[in-house]
């Protein structure tokens, strides 16, 4: 039996990594899935690996996209059973470097618009008795040197969704969140290091995972289904890591 037979998720930041492996991991279990993101190429592949899979381009920081988003899960399916925050991104600068714009353009994409689709989505959500899944990071409990306007942003998340959770309960709708480690995806990519400094970035990070090596895509998305699922019935307002340890 499907776990997520005939249910509908949107899925954000579905055209790479993280979310291109929660959206295909949903879709083979039977759900229909609403990916979004800014770059149609990549979306455009996700869905054709899926036929349950389709997609809306759009930046999500903008009200416009997630009514756009909100409107095409309306009109295709008339329900909304899971939402999963997952669209994300992570400056990397000491605070001696951060301006007031990178503060905005942190916290407009890993907060207001988690807040905003959010709140869009839930008449949709409270109706199913549906659940909400939000991308934290293991950062927003263990920060780092660099991350700050990430990590504190993933730290409003852990908090919204333990306060949505206890809100949300006696309604029938379950909140949770995952926060991963260091996961192998594009979010690694954005840096000013050369080839070899990045590799030997990694590596030296890798060597301080107690499993060695980074975390798969995939591996996130199977505990992401877990939580989702009807598995997880009596789960709600938990940050599971998925940490190699
Ligand atoms: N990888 C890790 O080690 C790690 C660890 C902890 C937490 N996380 C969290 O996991 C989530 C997924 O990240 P990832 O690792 O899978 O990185 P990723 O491959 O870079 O995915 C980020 C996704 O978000 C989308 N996105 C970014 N800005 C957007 C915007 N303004 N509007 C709509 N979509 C937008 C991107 O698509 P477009 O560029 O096309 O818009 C992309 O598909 C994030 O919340 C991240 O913070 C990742």
């Amino acid at each position: 039996m499907e776990k997520l037979h005939e249910k509908v998720a949107i899925v954000t930041g579905g055209g790479s990594g993280i979310g291109r492996a929660i959206a295909q991991r949903f879709a083979r279990e039977g759900a229909y899935v609403v990916i979004a993101g800014r770059k149609e190429q990549p979306l455009q592949e996700t869905a054709a690996s899926d036929e349950k899979i389709s997609y809306v381009v759009g930046d999500v920081t903008k009200t416009e996209t997630i009514e756009e988003i909100i409107n095409a899960v309306k009109e295709k399916y008339g329900r909304l059973d899971i939402l999963v925050n997952n669209a994300g991104w992570c400056p990397v600068q000491p605070i001696t470097e951060v301006t007031i714009e990178d503060y905005d353009q942190a916290f407009d994409l890993d907060v207001r618009a988690v807040v905003n689709l959010t709140i869009h989505a839930l008449p949709l959500i409270l109706q199913s008795k549906g659940t909400i899944l939000n991308l934290s990071s293991t950062g927003a409990t263990h920060p780092a040197a660099n991350l700050s306007m990430y990590v504190g942003a993933k730290a409003a998340i852990e908090n919204f969704t333990k306060s949505w959770a206890i809100e949300l309960a006696p309604k029938g709708v379950r909140v949770n969140a995952l926060a991963p480690g260091a996961i192998r995806t594009n979010i690694w990519n954005v840096t000013d290091l050369s080839p070899e400094a990045a590799k030997a970035h990694e590596d030296g990070i890798a060597a301080g995972i107690p499993m060695g090596r980074f975390g798969r895509p995939e591996e996130v998305a199977n505990v992401a289904l877990f939580l989702v699922s009807d598995e997880a019935s009596y789960v709600s307002g938990a940050v599971y890591s998925i940490t190699g340890g």
